[in-house]
């Protein structure tokens, strides 16, 4: 069985990065098992195992793949590793941006760029670093915090509270619900309950329809009322894509922004150098560094929509190919020295953001806000120690930390 990459418990030790060498040395494109995984719904618990994967690992073929959408599609069976369970599943989640090929993905995709300008997120650009410095403040002043839950998933989960028109008070739920659905595999939160999970989509649905409602009648000056009203070739988004839109932003915002930060405050906790190169570099550059290194999402999966041939290997009409950014993050092809973090690296080709249409809308956002923590951080880092384990999520997606207990040297708390 050569489960090891598909196992969501393997990631609590870390990502294997070595193993990912080994696959690329063997040719980029390599067939993959997958574990039997308990899941926990109604009917009781059942073992269930996925047909296994292509697992994509070398930068180019991983470029080539995904700037193939006609071959490798995003809705035939969606963009996540497990297929989904039932054919009202899968229609389901085709209603989510990241599952949907053109032309239907053009429509939405178009719809929502023309809120989600490069303009509008600079437009934010203040309120970050006013929150990144107090999240900061808070923190030191605290003398023993969580560098997760303190620091690191609160600069996502305040700039998401305003961009998607709630209270600030209400961030909390945010958190809840897209660490029940990411983190579904890991016992401490989804713990692979298939009701659960669907009760986390209907709490956040309800919420979201109340916006969209409260919006549409009392439109303000903010993005979301934009979202709620914007229209492409005469139709506006209909309630349920609005819904399903507004979640993946709770998810794709909060998570992956979440898990950048605190990796990089580990990477830089564990190599003082590392915190003086920080010092000496140009941020922008020891950002795009840090989205390199950590990767927060590993993969992304296709399915091939014909007999293909990716860096010289079959593939079969219908088979699952799953597209390793964290692995081509690392292809030596690339990157020299692709395990030393250099701050300083330009140019910096990595795949963290995706390529080709589906590429993060998010990527402006999520480079000012860790540019801000950064920053905010950067005086303090000399001072901070652990003060208890890290403890890693189990999950073969995201590139997650839960818990990162910290102290301030000299403190008194
Ligand atoms: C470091 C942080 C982030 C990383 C690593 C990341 C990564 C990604 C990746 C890899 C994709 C491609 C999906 C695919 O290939 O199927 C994607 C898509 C997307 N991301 Fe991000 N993301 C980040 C932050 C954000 C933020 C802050 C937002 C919004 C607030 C966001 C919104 C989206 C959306 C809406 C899509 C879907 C685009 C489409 O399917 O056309 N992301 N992201």
């Amino acid at each position: 069985m050569n489960d090891f990459i598909a196992d969501p418990a393997t990631y609590a030790k870390g990502v294997p990065h070595e193993h990912f060498a080994g696959l690329r040395a063997a040719g980029g494109v390599t067939w993959t098992d997958e574990p039997a995984l308990w899941r926990h719904s109604a009917v009781g618990r059942t073992l269930q195992r996925g047909t296994g994967f292509w697992a994509v690992t070398a930068h180019d073929a991983i470029i080539e793949a995904s700037r193939r959408p006609e071959d490798f599609s995003s809705a035939a069976k969606g963009a996540f590793l497990v297929d989904p369970r039932t054919v009202a599943d899968l229609n389901t989640a085709r209603q989510l941006l990241v599952n949907m090929d053109a032309p239907q993905h053009s429509r939405i995709r178009k719809l929502v760029t023309s809120v989600f300008t490069p303009r509008a997120m600079r437009e934010l650009s203040e309120s970050v670093h006013q929150h990144a410095a107090q999240i900061v403040e808070r923190a030191m002043a605290a003398g023993t915090f969580d560098g997760v839950t303190d620091l690191a998933a609160e600069l996502p989960l305040l700039v998401l509270s305003d961009l998607l028109g709630m209270p600030r008070e209400d961030r909390h739920l945010l958190y809840r619900w897209s660490n029940n659905l990411v983190g579904f595999d890991d016992p401490e939160y989804g713990g692979g309950d298939i009701e659960a999970y669907r009760a986390t989509f209907g709490e956040a649905f309800k919420y979201a329809l109340g916006i969209a409602f409260e919006r549409r009648e009392n439109p303000r000056d903010d993005l979301i009322s934009l979202l709620a009203n914007a229209q492409v070739d005469g139709k506006r988004l209909a309630d349920r894509e609005f819904c399903q839109f507004w979640l993946l932003l709770v998810v794709a915002g909060n998570e992956t922004t979440r898990h950048l930060i605190s990796n990089s405050v580990q990477m830089l906790l564990a190599d003082p150098a590392l915190q003086t190169a920080l010092g000496d570099s140009p941020v922008n550059l020891a950002v795009e560094e840090f989205i390199r290194a950590v990767t927060p999402i590993m993969q992304f999966r296709r399915t091939a929509t014909r007999d293909v041939t990716l860096a010289g290997q079959h593939i079969a009409s219908g088979d699952k190919v799953v597209l390793y950014y964290v692995s081509g993050n690392r292809d030596k092809a690339v990157f020299d020295e692709p395990d030393t973090i250099n701050l300083r690296r330009d140019p910096n080709p990595h795949l963290s953001f995706g390529i080709g249409p589906h590429f993060c809308l998010g990527a402006h956002l999520a480079r000012m806000e860790a540019a801000a923590m950064l920053q905010a951080l950067r005086p303090h880092l000399s001072r901070l120690r652990h003060a208890g384990p890290v403890v890693r999520l189990e999950s073969n997606f995201v590139n997650g930390i839960k818990a990162m207990p910290l102290h301030v040297e000299g403190s008194p708390h």
